[in-house]
Order: structure tokens, then C-alpha cells, then sequence
């Protein structure tokens, strides 16, 4: 029997206990958050004893090892510290992206999971989402030939950006982490893992252009639904809240049913809810447009775009080789594939990756992974371990180094 703790039980702490406990092997046995509300729906639906729930880490850890893997799906800023107490203590790690804030602390985790011998899988879900597998399958067989140049754009949306980056958790870069390392990291991880070559030197520009006091229309109020603008305004809180239960459910400021949208709309309409401010007039900091450019050691390249300026929620990926050329979106799953010669005949392939209904998310990469992270804690020679923390840290490098070059106007960091 695999012994499941976690740490966060919020959105994604949600998700996993589900997914673990679908297996018979693993049983939840502890939760720990710091919300008592959450606690309380975490101990019913998976039978836990009262001294199986804890209301801080502290009396986690203080618990000694009591699982064989914790997961910690804990905000950013905690990441770091209940990692290294767990490796001490002797757990294996699920440990959700970003690994930690800053490239010393995400080394220690690494270090430290060698020097304890533990299995740490940080959350890089896309390596397991059908359509970046089928692209690295074909790359990997050899489709486009060698990868000269590869370009990504993760579409963050105007209502995603506003939701987590303005109003939200990760809106400010010094108490979670960089954009392009919160949001970005997958996208960054993609690069390395789909070329398997390693990068030498980013270069990167980026700012917060938009969401700004600047930017707020004449006269508008702080709070949505004090503000005149808000039957106009596609950012009204109230409106986008009561449209998209799931966020408002997200943001921990409503926990009651999703249909009841008169209550949403109350639960926004107060000061004290910090997603009812006007996104222009928040205390937000983190970009909302950024570029990194990388160069490999074998000297080719790759371009990563962050918009929020987009409908949103998807990536797109062009990769370009000697041999061939491959398109693909997250919108629909489909793969264009082009072997170059087009004009001696050669035709253009369309494929349609399928990927299951699932109730996780990242275009199916969230089950995969959780049942491949299952498959290596058992042992089982077939687990492929794509996200673990060895391979994982590049891109946690890149960002770090990329956000240091859009504080240096650009300069290229070295890796
Ligand atoms: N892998 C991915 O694609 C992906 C997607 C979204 C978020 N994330 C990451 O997952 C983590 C959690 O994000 P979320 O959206 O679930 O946030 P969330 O706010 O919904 O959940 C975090 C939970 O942790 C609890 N918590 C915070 N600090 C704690 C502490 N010190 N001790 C105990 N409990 C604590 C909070 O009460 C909350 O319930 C973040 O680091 C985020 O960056 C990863």
C-alpha cells in the first residue's frame, strides 16, 4: 500500500487526492492546510482520523514520517521549505511547479533528494499531455530531423492574467515568484524536453503594459461593483465571477454551491474579497507581455512569447528542423507536419492527437502523469519518471536567468 499525505488542498490539492485514491494500492492518509474550512471537506471525503488532519506544516512535520510521499501543492512560497523538512524526514516527493523561488533553493531540493535517496516528480504536466507526447515522438523518430529552431506562445488570456495575475495569488513576483517562472516553467520545460538539448544563454524582454493605474478608465471606482464602467467592463468581477463558478471558487473567496449566482454575486460585491478589485487598481506587479530567447549548446534556437493580450488558455508550438516542420495548438490537438518538398510532391500531414474526457486538466497531461508517478513509487520497471526533479530544474534555470535578463534590459545570462 502506497500512503498518500498532501499539503494544499486547495485547486490542485483537490485534484490530486482524487486521482491518487482512484488507485486500490494508494490510500490518503493525512492532509494538511491551513483553512480549517478545507480541512474539514478533505477529512470527510476521504475518512481521515482527527490526528491525520493538521491546520500548519509545522505540526505536519512535527508528525514524523507518516506517509511514503507527500504531495505539496502549497503555494509557491512554501514550496522550499516543506520540501527540504520532507526529504529530511523521509518522504518522496509530488512537489508542484514552480519548485521553489529562486535557483539555489531549487539546486538544494535536487541535491538534497540524491543525498536522501528520495524520488521527487515536480508537476510538469504537459510532458505527459498526448499532444506533446506525439511531437516528441516525432521528433524523437527523426520527422523534422535535427531541431534548428523551435517557437512557442502560451496564450495566458485577458481573463486568466486578470484572475491569478492581477487580482490573484501570483500577481506579485517577489512574494510567489516571476511570471515567467510561475506560469512559464511548463513552457520552458517543453523546449528542453522536446529538443533534448540543453540550453547556454537566455536573452528576455517583458513588461506590465496594461493592467495598471494608467490604464483605468476616467473616474473609475476601486471596486467593481461600486464602479459606473460596470455593465461595460469585461474585467466586472461580479460578471465573470458569477459566469465562471470554478474561479470563483478558485480564488478561496466562495466555497458555496456553483449555481447559487446570486451568492457569487455578493461574494464579490465586498471590499474585503480582493478578487472584486478594479484590475486596473490593484497592487500587482508581475508582467503581463514577456519574450525569452534561447540559444543551445549545439547553437540552435528557441522563442518563448507570454501574452495575456489573447482569448486565452492555450499554447501553441512550431518546431522546425532539417527535414521537416511541425505546427500544433492546444486548441484543437492537431499536429501539422510538413516533410519539406512540397513542390517535388511531398504532402502535408494532419494529425488529430485524441485525448480522453478527463477531470484533471493540461490537455489530458494531469491523469497521465499521476498514473505514471503511481507506476514509479510501486517500482514498476515501465514508469518512465519524465518530470523528475534531475530533469525537471532546467527550466527552473532558464526562468530565473530569463527574468534576470528583463531586469537587465535584456543582457544574456549564461546557464
Ligand atoms: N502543475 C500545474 O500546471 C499547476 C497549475 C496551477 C497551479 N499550480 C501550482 O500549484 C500550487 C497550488 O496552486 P492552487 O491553484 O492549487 O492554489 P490554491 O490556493 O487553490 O491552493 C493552495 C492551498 O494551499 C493551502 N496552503 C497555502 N500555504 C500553506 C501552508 N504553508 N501550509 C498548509 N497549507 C497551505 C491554502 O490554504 C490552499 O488551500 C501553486 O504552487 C501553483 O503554482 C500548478
Amino acid at each position: 500500500m502506497i500512503r498518500v499525505a498532501l499539503i494544499g488542498y486547495g485547486q490542485r490539492g483537490k485534484f490530486y487526492l482524487d486521482a491518487f485514491s482512484k488507485y486500490e494500492d494508494v490510500k490518503v492518509v493525512a492532509v494538511c492546510d491551513t483553512d480549517p474550512e478545507k480541512i474539514a471537506i478533505a477529512r470527510k471525503k476521504f475518512s481521515l482520523d482527527e490526528n491525520m488532519c493538521f491546520s500548519s506544516d509545522t505540526q505536519f512535520f512535527g508528525s514524523g514520517k507518516i506517509a511514503d510521499v507527500l504531495i505539496i501543492a502549497s503555494m509557491d512560497q512554501a514550496h522550499y521549505a516543506q520540501a527540504v523538512k520532507a526529504l529530511k524526514i523521509g518522504y518522496h516527493l509530488v512537489l508542484e511547479k514552480p519548485i521553489a523561488q529562486s535557483v539555489a533553493e531549487c539546486r538544494e531540493i535536487a541535491d538534497l533528494a540524491h543525498k536522501y535517496n528520495r524520488q521527487v516528480y515536480v508537476c510538469h504536466v504537459l510532458r505527459y499531455a498526448p499532444l506533446y507526447t506525439t511531437i516528441k515522438k516525432m521528433i524523437d523518430d527523426g520527422k523534422v530531423g535535427n531541431v534548428i529552431s523551435i517557437s512557442e506562445t502560451e496564450h495566458v488570456g485577458w481573463w486568466h492574467q486578470a484572475h491569478s495575475f492581477v487580482r490573484g495569488n501570483w500577481r506579485k513576483g517577489g512574494d510567489t515568484n516571476p511570471m515567467i517562472v510561475a506560469k512559464c516553467c511548463h513552457d520552458l520545460d517543453l523546449l528542453v524536453w522536446l529538443t533534448g538539448k540543453k540550453c547556454k544563454s537566455v536573452t528576455s524582454y517583458g513588461s506590465l503594459m496594461y493592467f495598471k493605474k494608467e490604464n483605468a478608465p476616467e473616474g473609475c471606482a476601486d471596486y467593481c461593483f461600486e464602479c459606473s464602467y460596470k455593465d461595460q467592463c469585461k474585467y466586472n468581477a461580479m460578471k465573470f465571477y458569477t459566469e465562471y463558478p470554478a474561479f470563483a471558487f478558485a480564488s478561496g473567496q466562495y466555497l458555496g454551491s456553483p449555481k447559487d449566482k446570486q451568492a457569487i454575486y455578493n461574494a464579490f460585491s465586498k471590499r474585503a474579497n480582493p478578487y472584486a478589485r478594479c484590475v486596473f487598481k490593484c497592487d500587482n506587479d508581475v508582467v503581463d507581455n514577456q519574450v525569452v530567447n534561447a540559444l543551445f549548446e549545439d547553437g540552435s534556437t528557441a522563442q518563448l512569447t507570454m501574452t495575456a493580450f489573447c482569448e486565452g488558455g492555450i499554447r501553441t508550438i512550431r518546431v522546425h528542423g532539417t527535414e521537416g516542420e511541425i505546427e500544433a495548438s492546444m486548441l484543437d490537438n492537431i499536429i501539422h507536419y510538413q516533410k519539406f518538398g512540397k513542390i517535388y510532391g511531398v504532402q502535408p500531414e494532419e494529425i488529430k492527437v485524441t485525448v480522453e474526457e478527463t477531470f484533471g486538466g493540461h490537455g489530458g497531461g494531469d491523469e497521465k502523469m499521476v498514473d505514471d508517478i503511481v507506476h514509479a513509487l510501486r517500482g514498476d520497471a515501465s514508469a518512465k519518471g519524465l518530470t523528475s526533479i534531475d530533469k525537471s530544474i532546467m527550466s527552473h534555470l532558464m526562468g530565473f536567468a530569463a527574468e534576470e535578463s528583463r531586469l537587465e534590459d535584456g543582457k544574456p545570462i549564461s546557464i
